[in-house]
């Protein structure tokens, strides 16, 4: 694949090195191999250890009932009046979703970490930012802009765990029926899902990252792309090259839906 000069300024921005085969001209750009996915350390694989969802009763927020008919408003003053959880005592704001409402691609991100939690908008912090400069070299943007190039993010999580702790499975199944919602109102062309605990949520599937992204998944028969939560990114540099291969195929897929 070839990208212009700007959008290969953005990803050395990000961090993300071009691998360019002898036989491209230096002006194009190949996507790197994912045929070789690092060996996981003990720590890592740890902390990618399938956290078991209490899955046996429909999804419901005991505090909001009927969801499943919400419109805008109603869906974010149920989010911003929500108590289903023990989160909500350690919240300074809920944190809603961001961008615009009839998107073409949806992120849906993990929980609110500090930032969010006093912004009440997701993704304003470190991985915001490299969020952002990644959407920005695929001329996507949270700004104000056309349902074609704005997209919409939202997390699993409403409410920041405290000491950005991960989400419980209990936090996780009843928060659900309001990302749910959101989807169900966006009516997106692809769905981008950052993290384990989004894909868990999306896909109830415990394999790791590594082995769910590179293929289109469905969710609800919207075309679904599994990659690395930007913060891992910030701790991995080396699995940007990766990330944005995921976004590179998100991208593909989305252009294969009709509009
Ligand atoms: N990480 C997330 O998954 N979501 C946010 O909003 C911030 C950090």
């Amino acid at each position: 694949m070839r990208w212009p000069s700007r959008q290969r300024e953005l990803l050395r921005e990000m961090g993300v090195r071009l691998w360019v085969p002898a036989h491209e001209p230096v002006d194009g750009t190949q996507r790197a191999s994912p045929a070789a996915e690092p060996a996981m350390s003990p720590l890592l694989a740890a902390a990618s250890a399938p956290i078991a969802l209490a899955r046996s009763d429909p999804p419901h927020a005991e505090s909001s009932p009927g969801i499943e008919t919400m419109d805008w408003p109603a869906l974010r003053e149920a989010v911003a009046a929500c108590t289903a959880c023990g989160l909500c005592r350690g919240r300074t704001k809920t944190v809603f979703g961001v961008g615009n409402l009839n998107a073409r691609w949806m992120i849906v991100g993990e929980a609110p970490g500090e930032r969010e939690d006093l912004v009440g908008e997701p993704f304003v912090g470190k991985s915001g930012e490299l969020l952002d400069s990644m959407l920005r070299a695929l001329q996507l943007t949270r700004a104000k802009d056309t349902p074609a190039r704005q997209v919409y993010i939202a997390n699993t999580l409403k409410c920041r765990p405290p000491a950005n702790r991960n989400p419980a499975p209990g936090e996780l199944a009843q928060c659900e029926p309001f990302l749910v919602r959101q989807i169900e109102l966006v009516q997106p062309a692809i769905i981008l899902a950052m993290g384990r605990f989004a894909v868990q949520a999306l896909l109830r599937s415990t394999e790791p990252i590594g082995r769910l992204r590179g293929r289109e998944h469905r969710y609800q028969g919207v075309p679904l792309v599994v990659t690395y939560h930007p913060a891992y990114l910030l701790r991995n540099p080396p699995d940007k090259a990766r990330a944005w291969d995921d976004l590179c195929f998100a991208l593909e897929r989305s252009q294969s839906t009709p509009a």
